[in-house]
């Protein structure tokens, strides 16, 4: 029996593609394991209303992480016209299958890592290690949404948040709310695995990057946990940034930061700015991890327009391999596989379209490969 159990989760577009040469870059490698396929995407939307099957949770319970591409999603009408005949009109509604994934299997941080790798022509600047730390399963994405806003409601919370009068002359129908939810829980774990990070490796900074002063309630809750997790760590630094703020000093001082983390939407844009300055969507991976499950992914998606053609950058999935690897406990191999990545962007021969060149994807992974 192989030491590893992976559900292997290519999705739809070029998610199938860097699946591909991620299987490449791990065949090389021999890790000792089993790799499950799963349905996941756009074609089990269609054919079975469903993008998500019950019987893919399922697998995810039985494994010790899985390995996911990408998938499409369109907005609600085209979702439900492209329905095959007999699931139309059956009030079926598409849900995002990361989210749900996320939420329903309490993976509730996202871990994206972004380094500059010397000689990648896509590098903002050099010395630029990045880790971003995302809370995954709550605050504003948690779901809890209003619209119209029934006048029941808004007396209820006027009682506890008289700022909503301010809204009094709206009426309930013009008027739209998200929730924003933090837990003590929720604060706790994420900001807690981000020390852990720095800690075990030797960043000397965590920075909390919120909007305490104006979000008072959930960002002040962030706040009051990281302080508290830090002293801790008396070798590790706490800084404390509001999330409009950070987003100047990443483009002014990016090499100064290192660990960083944050709730769920400051943490979307804060990975994305994080990526782009490292170059981009064909370089940024990422884990959804939980207590004892982890589903690994790059952070881009099926990219329509280049599905089929296997051009697009195989680096992300190539680095998702990498965290997983090493989460998995197998560090040394983690460093092989991060060592040759690294040479073959250096050595600048073999590119894809992204970087200037016109290698393809599976070029890239060989290329990978033969390093190992
Ligand atoms: P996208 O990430 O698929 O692609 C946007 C553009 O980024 C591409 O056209 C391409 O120019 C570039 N790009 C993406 N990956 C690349 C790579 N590995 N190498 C080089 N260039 C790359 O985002 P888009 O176009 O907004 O969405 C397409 C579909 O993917 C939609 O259906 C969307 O809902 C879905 N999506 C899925 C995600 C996921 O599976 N986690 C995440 C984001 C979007
Ligand atoms: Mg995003």
């Amino acid at each position: 029996m192989a030491k590893y159990r992976i559900a292997w989760l290519p999705g739809d577009g070029i998610g199938v593609e860097v699946m591909e040469a991620a299987r490449i870059v791990l065949d090389k490698l021999a890790l000792d394991a089993e790799y499950i396929h799963g349905d996941i995407g756009w074609e089990f939307w269609r054919t079975e209303g469903d993008a998500l099957p019950q019987r893919t949770l399922d697998l995810l319970k039985t494994v010790d992480c899985g390995l996911f591409g990408a998938i499409t999603s369109k907005p609600k009408a085209e979702a439900e016209a492209e329905l095959i005949p007999e699931l139309q009109g059956k009030g079926l509604m598409y849900r995002s299958p990361i989210v749900r994934l996320r939420q329903q299997l309490q993976l509730y941080y996202n871990q994206r890592p972004c380094k500059a790798y010397p000689g990648n022509p896509l590098n903002y600047r050099d010395n630029i290690d990045l880790v971003v730390f995302r809370e995954n399963a709550e605050g504003l994405y948690s779901g809890v949404e209003f619209h119209p806003v029934e006048d029941d409601l808004r007396e209820m919370m006027k009682k506890y948040a008289p700022a909503l009068g301010n809204f009094d002359d709206v009426k309930g129908e013009d008027m739209a709310m998200t929730v924003r939810v933090v837990t003590m829980r929720g604060a706790d774990r994420i900001i807690r695995r981000a020390f852990e990070y720095a800690d075990k490796h030797g960043y000397p900074t965590v920075t909390l990057v919120e909007k305490p002063n104006v979000l008072r309630e959930t960002s002040g809750m962030m706040r009051r946990v990281a302080r508290a997790i830090a002293k801790e760590y008396p070798e590790i630094e706490l800084w404390e940034n509001n999330i409009d703020a950070q987003m100047m000093w990443m483009l002014k001082n990016p090499d100064q930061f290192g660990v960083m983390v944050t709730g769920n939407l400051f943490g979307d844009i804060l990975s994305d700015l994080s990526a782009q300055l490292v170059g981009g969507l064909g370089f940024a991976s990422s884990g959804n991890i939980g207590d004892d499950l982890a589903v690994f992914e790059p952070t881009h998606g099926s990219a329509p327009k280049y599905a089929g053609q296997y051009k697009v950058n195989p680096m992300a999935m190539l680095l998702t391999v990498k965290m997983m690897i090493e989460w998995l406990g197998e560090t040394e191999m983690a460093a092989t596989l991060e060592k040759a990545i690294a040479d073959v962007i250096a050595e600048g021969k073999v590119r894809t379209y992204d970087m200037g060149g016109d290698s393809s994807t599976l070029d890239v992974a060989r290329a990978v490969a033969e390093r190992l």
